[in-house]
């Protein structure tokens, strides 16, 4: 199962479309609803460049799909997901999540929880409403 997933992340990675910053990133995330994928997509307004993970968040999202149980990220370099994208997990993911970050052999680099990446999150299961 792992395998797979690293490999849909490996294999997602390569349709970046990432020609600033040549850092091509693909993300794949269980969910209860089945496997999604993102990369990063970046635009010559820099500004509007989006993340691998939230592209494969929003696309699990638009299929009905809430509930992330399971994070790979691929980079050249093992690089762990940014600040923007941890949250954006979050909301989306129980603190003990699993996030494995692997660099482009495959090899894992990080092995950690969305908890751990993002402490006392501001999420919806730790707001009082
Ligand atoms: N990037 C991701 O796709 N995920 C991250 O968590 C960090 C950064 C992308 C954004 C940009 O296209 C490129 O990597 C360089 O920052």
């Amino acid at each position: 199962m792992t395998s797979e997933r690293i490999q849909d992340a490996l294999d997602v990675r390569q349709r970046a479309y990432a020609p600033y910053s040549n850092y091509f990133v693909g993300a794949a995330i269980m969910t209860d609803a089945g496997v999604f994928v993102g990369c990063n997509v970046e635009n010559a307004s820099y500004g509007l460049c989006n993340c691998a993970e939230r592209t494969a968040v929003f696309s699990a999202v638009a299929a009905g799909a809430k509930n992330i149980t399971a994070v790979v990220v691929a980079t050249r370099d093992g690089g762990s997901p940014c600040g923007a994208c941890r949250q954006v997990l979050a909301e989306f993911a129980e603190a003990d999540c699993p996030v494995l970050c692997v660099n482009e052999s495959g090899t894992i680099t990080l092995e950690t929880t969305v908890g751990a990446l993002l402490p006392h999150a501001f999420t919806p299961r730790n707001l009082t409403r």
